[in-house]
């Protein structure tokens, strides 16, 4: 491993970023980053998500300087996506190398700047390792397991996680469980959140309504499971509005299914375009109950104490079941819809929050990284 410290210079850091649940994983990194004299962090966006309101909202709502690097590789298949990315970051990491390039979460830029470092010998940390949904039918699930098999560095944010690294034959000395940045997120934007006006923009009571978001590939790509989800939501909003900021994908595979004017016709369903960061939280702090296929949502309610259907069969994220406020409910119409009478039947659980999901997240990882990277220098300044 270098040392930068030792030449008097400051390591520099790549951290990656590229698609929306990636945002709120990095800011706080790149804050503690920034406070640490010894590193240097340089921030790229490989462009996966470009959509104003996939990315330039998060950056505005989280407050993040813009990126120093925009790969701007846009769209495409599994492969043409994340070709595109490894070609161009690996003109860019050729010509000026890091000491060290940092991935958060599952997307194609994760596996795809992670590939590009490992092969020319540029240590990686992952930042949320050892997920595992069990589930390789999920590009998400391949990403994981190929990030962190070559990663150096494997922050994890639940001790299920060291468990499926360990089996993986990971070494125990690079696995640290340092709890979950994206928690560091929610807690530093609660109170901001608490400002919104999002409930009177869009006409909400307090507890009077499901928040659902939905755009996996199992589920918005596959007419039948899609029309049966429609099915289900269909129900639900006889009982309380259901309010769906709409992912690009997901209106793209309404438009092709021909489900617009269904759609349409739900008076308690409203599609809005997706929600910055802040008012998404708020609406999520407010909601009676949270319907979803997201990975995050499931953590971020966990936190928050609001109920949360997660429509999949599986989730990587166990600790927000076991300890947590989600249940999995897959895409059967009839367990949506009799799940959701029961939450509304029952009052709100409280809040379950798994051990070092605390806001402290990425201070925890910027202190081993200056143990490990800034040696000569006593460890340099840690926070
Ligand atoms: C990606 C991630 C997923 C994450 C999700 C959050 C992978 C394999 N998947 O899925 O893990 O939960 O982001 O949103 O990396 N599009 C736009 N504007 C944008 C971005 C995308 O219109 O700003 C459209 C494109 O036409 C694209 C489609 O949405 O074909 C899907 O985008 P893509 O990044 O390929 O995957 P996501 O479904 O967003």
């Amino acid at each position: 491993m270098v040392s930068p410290g030792a030449r008097g210079r400051r390591a520099e850091i790549h951290l990656v970023a590229g698609a929306r649940p990636n945002f709120m994983k990095i800011a706080p990194l790149l804050t503690r980053l920034e406070e640490q004299p010894g590193f240097r962090p340089t921030l790229i966006h490989t462009g996966q998500h470009y959509d104003d309101t996939m990315s330039r909202a998060f950056f505005e709502d989280l407050e993040l300087r813009p990126p120093d690097v925009n790969l701007e590789v846009g769209s495409g298949s599994q492969a043409g996506q994340t070709g595109r990315i490894m070609s161009a970051y690996e003109r860019l990491v050729l010509d000026r190398p890091p000491d060290l390039v940092m991935v958060v979460g599952d997307v194609n830029s994760t596996v795809a700047c992670s590939l590009v470092a490992a092969k020319l010998h540029i240590p990686v940390a992952h930042v949320e390792a050892g997920l595992r949904s069990f589930d390789r039918s999920m590009p998400e699930e391949i990403n994981r397991i190929l990030t962190d098999a070559i990663s150096d560095f494997l922050f994890t944010t639940c001790s299920d996680a060291d468990r499926n690294l360990l089996r993986e034959g990971i070494a125990p000395e690079k696995v640290f469980f340092v709890g979950n940045v994206m928690i560091d997120s929610l807690m530093r934007v609660r109170e901001k959140a608490g400002r919104s006006d999002v409930l009177g923009r869009l006409g909400l009571e307090d507890r009077g309504f499901a928040l659902m978001t939905l755009h996996r590939p199992s589920n918005v790509d596959q007419e039948d499971t899609l029309r049966g989800i429609l099915t289900a939501v269909e129900r639900v909003q006889k009982h309380l509005p259901v309010v769906f900021p709409v992912h690009p994908r997901s209106r793209k595979m309404f438009g092709r299914f021909g489900l617009e004017d269904r759609i349409a016709g739900l008076d308690g369903l409203r599609l809005i375009d997706p929600l910055g960061y802040i008012d998404f939280v708020r609406l999520m702090d407010r909601a009676r109950l949270v319907l979803t296929d997201s990975g995050g949502i499931q953590e971020e309610t966990t936190v928050l104490g609001i109920p949360c259907l997660t429509l999949r069969q599986n989730t990587e994220r166990p600790v927000t079941v076991d300890r947590g406020t989600n249940r999995l409910v897959g895409s059967d119409p009839e367990r949506i819809v009799a799940e959701t009478e029961r939450i509304l039947k029952e009052d709100l659980p409280g809040t379950h929050r798994p051990p070092l999901w605390d806001g402290g997240a990425a201070d925890r990882i910027v202190t081993i990284l200056s143990q490990k990277m800034l040696s000569a220098s006593k460890g340099g300044s840690e926070q």
